[in-house]
């Protein structure tokens, strides 16, 4: 199979229109499906008349989720809030973990067998959710469940290739960790091809890449955080995944996945329920590396996942 349905749930949003565009014009998507609560149909009928072959469906409003996740082979979600002034990270993360935790019972129901790509925020907490929500319906698999976090590997991408006066398509920097600030853990030791940098370069590049998504929500003073970029991620991300399941594609994209699996890179690949020996011996090798720092993430963000579960238990019952 070299084509594909994607269904895009908050296609709408500031991240979802971009995207959507992106993925009009992949050669793999067949079919799009756009869902949001609000202001679908304009953003389709703008989007049609692009002259790509890819057929492009609207979904307005909660009782259209299901359609539009029918047959879906690759579900991409930034439905969200994104963080206003004077909202903590917890009011940010309970408001999108419940409409995660929403779009993902419906994806369970109706395309069990679909890859998810995560890009809600906070998504080191919204990873979990989702397989926990999952779990809880009987048809999780670990290894369609994927945090999109790719966003640093761009960014390390670029700085790297800005900084060192390289050709930007030639880089490419590992990132693991998480998607926050210091748990983003840039592997620049591993820049490919090999670069040597002095240790103030180290740090400085490091800590641009950590503080990315704060210079961008500055520079927009007060119009919101990264869009444009994160919408190019994640299109990124879904090429990689498409490209897999074709049975085109390589190695793709690292991004980091569920709770218990903790939060380590997970590859998708040329068959997406294998890993090769390359990626096993790098995941092994980074496990042992991390050990520490990521054990002792992991327990913060179950900690929240499970307050977060028992609150939503507490509002049901
Ligand atoms: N179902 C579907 N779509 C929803 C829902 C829901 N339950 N709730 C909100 N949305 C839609 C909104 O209608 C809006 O169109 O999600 C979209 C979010 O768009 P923006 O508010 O513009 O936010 P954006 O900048 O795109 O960020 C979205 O991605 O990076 C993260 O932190 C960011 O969590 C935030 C998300």
């Amino acid at each position: 199979k070299s084509q594909f349905k994607v269904a895009l749930l908050g296609a709408a949003g500031g991240i979802g229109q971009p995207l959507a565009l992106l993925l009009k014009m992949n050669r793999y998507v067949s079919d799009l499906s756009l869902y949001d609560i609000v202001n679908v149909p304009g953003v389709a009928a703008d989007l049609s008349h692009c002259n790509t072959p890819t057929q492009v469906k609207a979904f307005n409003g909660k009782e259209s989720l299901e359609a539009a996740l029918e047959g879906a082979d690759l579900v991409v979600i930034p439905a969200g809030v994104p963080r206003k002034p004077g909202m903590t990270r917890d009011d940010l993360f309970n408001t999108n973990a419940s409409i995660v935790q929403g779009l993902i019972e419906a994806a369970a129901k109706v395309c069990p067998k679909a890859i998810l790509n995560i890009i809600t925020n906070p998504v080191n907490s919204t990873v979990p959710i989702t397989a926990e929500t999952l779990k809880a319906a009987g048809v999780y698999d670990p290894k369609r469940v994927l945090g999109v976090s790719t966003l640093d590997v761009v960014r390390a991408n670029t700085f790297v290739a800005e900084a060192k006066g390289l050709n930007v398509k030639d880089v490419d920097v590992p990132v693991v960790g998480g998607h926050a600030g210091i748990t983003i853990l840039p592997l620049l030791s591993q820049t490919q091809p090999k670069v040597n940098f002095s240790e103030d370069e180290v740090a400085k590049l490091t800590d641009r890449i950590q503080n990315a998504g704060t210079e961008v929500v500055e520079a927009k003073a007060g119009a919101g955080s990264a869009t444009l970029s994160m919408a190019y991620a994640a299109a990124r991300m879904a090429e990689s995944v498409l490209a897999g399941l074709s049975g085109e594609g390589n190695v793709y994209e690292c991004a980091f996945v569920d709770s218990q699996v903790t939060e380590l890179p997970y590859f998708a690949t040329k068959d997406i329920d294998t890993e090769t020996t390359t990626e096993r011996k790098l995941r092994t090798s980074l496990e042992a590396h991390f050990s520490e720092d990521l054990t002792s993430k992991k327990q913060v963000i179950s900690e929240e996942v499970k307050r977060y579960l028992a609150e939503a238990d507490a509002r049901a019952n």
